[in-house]
C-alpha cells in the first residue's frame, strides 16, 4: 500500500480501501495490522480503553528478528512517554503536563511566537531585496515552516535556539522510524541513538534547572517532581523528549500542507485573503483536508469483534486519521477544500484521553504564522509544481515547497503588531 504514489497522495488508496469495507487486515503493514478507515470507528477506537497505546515494543519487533533486544533503550525511554502509557499512569502524567498548556499560559507565548515569525519573514524579505525580476522565490519549508515550530517548542522548554539543528535532526530520526510501516533495523538503530542523545541532553540540563527554575515547561515538570514526586525524573525526561518531538514534527506540516492546499485552490486562498477572520475556520479545514498525522496505532488488550471480524488480543490496530477525515459518511463532499465548511470535528489531533495536548498552541502558532505570511508576502504563489513529498507515511510532510512573492523595493521589517508591545 505504501509507495511513492501513496506518499504523494494517499487519498485514492484510502478511497479504494473504504470501497472494500471498513476494516482490513494487512499482513505487510508494521508486520501485520488491522486498518480502520471510517470516522466513527477511528473515534471509537481512540477512546476505547481496550485499545492500548503501549506499542513501543511492537515497533521494535517490526524492524526484524532480534531487534527488540537491540532496541531495549528506545523502548525503555518511550515506554514512559505520555503518548505510550495507559491510565492510570497516563492520567497522572497528563495532569502534570496540562499545567503548561492552559490557555492563559499559551496566550502569554503569543508575543514570543510573533517575534519568531517576524524574524523569519524579515530574513525572507531581506534576501529578496536587490534581486532581479518582479518576483522573489524562497522555500517555504526550509525558510519558514520547518524552523518556526522548532524555535517555538525550544522556547517553551527553555532551551537554546543554538541547539535547534541538533534536536531537529534527532527528532527527524525518531519520526523516520515511527513513520515507516516497514522500518529497517538501520532506521530503528538511528532512532534509538537519537532518542538516547535527546534524553541525555535534557538530563544534563536538569541540575541547572533544578538550581534555578524558570517559567518554562521543563521547570514546571521539575516543580511537579519536587512537590511530592507525582512525576519521576525518568518520566520527566521522557516527557521533554516527547514534547520536543511532537511539538514540531506536526506543526510544520500543518503549515506546509495547509499552504500548499490553499495555493492549489486559488478561490479559497482569495476568499481567505479577502476575509482574514476566516483563518480559524480555515485552519480546521486544512487540518481535516490533509492531516499532518495520517495515522496512529493501538494494541489490543483483549479480543474485540468489529464489522464481523475478530481482532485478537495483542493485534496492532491502525486508525487511519487521514482516511477518517475524508469519510463521506461524516463530511459532505469530503475531497473538496472548503474553508467555510462547518461540519464539526476532524480527527487530526486524535480523540479521547490521548487527544493532542498541543492543539490550542498549534492553532495559536498557525494563526500568527499564516496571518503574518498573508500580510507580508504579497502575491504569494506556487513556483510551478516543484514541491516534493517526504518518505514519512505518518507525518505527511513536504520536503520542499518553493513559493514566489512580489519582490519588495527595500528590506521591510515587521510592522509593529499588538503582540510586539504586549
Ligand atoms: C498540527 C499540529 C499537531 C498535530 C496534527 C498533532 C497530532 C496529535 C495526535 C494525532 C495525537 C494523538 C496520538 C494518539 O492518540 O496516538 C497527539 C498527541 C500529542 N501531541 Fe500533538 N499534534 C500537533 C501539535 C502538537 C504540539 C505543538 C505539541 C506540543 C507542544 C504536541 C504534543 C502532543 C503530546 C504530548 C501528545 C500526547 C498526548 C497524550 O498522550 O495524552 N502536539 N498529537
Amino acid at each position: 500500500m505504501i509507495n511513492q504514489a501513496f506518499l504523494n497522495d494517499p487519498y485514492p488508496a484510502y478511497r479504494a480501501l473504504r470501497a472494500e469495507g471498513l476494516l482490513h487486515w494487512s499482513p505487510e503493514f508494521c508486520g501485520g495490522a488491522w486498518l480502520l478507515t471510517g470516522h466513527a470507528d477511528v473515534a471509537a477506537v481512540l477512546r476505547d480503553p481496550r485499545f492500548s497505546v503501549r506499542r513501543a515494543g511492537g515497533w521494535a519487533n517490526s524492524s526484524g528478528p532480534g531487534a527488540l533486544a537491540e532496541l531495549r533503550e528506545f523502548k525503555r525511554i518511550f515506554s514512559r512517554s505520555l503518548l505510550f502509557v495507559d491510565a492510570p499512569q497516563h492520567t497522572r502524567l497528563r495532569q502534570v503536563m496540562n499545567a503548561g498548556f492552559k490557555p492563559a499560559a499559551l496566550q502569554r507565548l503569543a508575543p514570543q511566537i510573533q517575534r519568531i515569525v517576524d524574524g523569519l519573514l524579515d530574513d525572507v524579505l531581506a534576501k529578496a531585496v536587490g534581486g532581479t525580476g518582479p518576483f522573489a522565490e524562497f522555500d517555504f519549508m526550509r525558510d519558514f515552516a520547518r524552523p518556526l515550530p522548532a524555535l517555538v517548542i525550544a522556547g517553551m522548554l527553555g532551551i537554546g535556539a543554538a541547539d535547534r539543528s541538533e534536536f531537529v535532526a534527532w527528532s527527524d530520526d525518531i519520526a523516520a522510524f515511527i513513520g515507516s510501516p516497514t522500518p529497517t533495523l538501520e532506521i530503528a538503530r538511528r532512532a534509538q541513538i537519537s532518542l538516547i542523545a535527546m534524553n541525555e541532553y535534557f538530563r544534563q540540563l536538569l541540575p541547572q534547572r533544578r538550581a534555578a527554575p524558570g517559567d518554562d515547561l521543563m521547570s514546571q515538570l521539575i516543580r511537579a517532581e519536587a512537590s511530592g514526586g507525582i512525576i519521576t525524573t525518568k518520566e520527566l525526561l521522557a516527557q521533554c523528549c516527547t514534547l520536543l518531538f511532537a511539538g514540531h514534527e506536526t506543526t510544520r506540516n500543518l503549515l506546509g500542507n495547509g499552504m500548499l492546499a490553499l495555493l492549489q485552490h486559488p478561490q479559497q486562498w482569495q476568499a481567505l485573503q479577502a476575509e482574514p477572520s476566516l483563518l480559524p475556520a480555515a485552519l480546521k479545514e486544512l487540518l481535516r483536508f490533509d492531516s499532518p498525522v495520517q495515522y496512529t496505532g493501538r494494541r489490543l488488550k483483549v479480543a474485540v469483534e468489529m464489522h464481523g471480524q475478530v481482532m485478537q488480543k495483542g493485534d496492532l490496530v491502525i486508525p487511519l486519521i487521514g482516511a477518517a477525515n475524508r469519510d463521506p459518511a461524516r463530511f459532505s463532499d469530503p475531497d473538496c477544500l472548503d474553508i467555510r465548511r462547518n461540519e464539526g470535528a476532524h480527527l487530526s489531533f486524535g480523540y479521547g484521553p490521548h487527544v493532542c495536548i498541543g492543539a490550542t498552541l498549534t492553532y495559536l502558532e498557525a494563526e500568527i504564522a499564516m496571518r503574518s505570511v498573508m500580510q507580508r508576502l504579497p502575491q504569494l504563489g506556487l513556483v510551478g509544481s516543484t514541491q516534493s513529498w517526504g518518505e514519512n507515511a505518518v507525518y505527511r510532510s513536504l520536503n520542499r515547497l518553493p513559493l514566489q512573492f512580489a519582490r519588495p523595493a527595500s528590506a521591510l521589517h515587521a510592522p509593529p503588531t499588538k503582540a510586539h508591545h504586549a
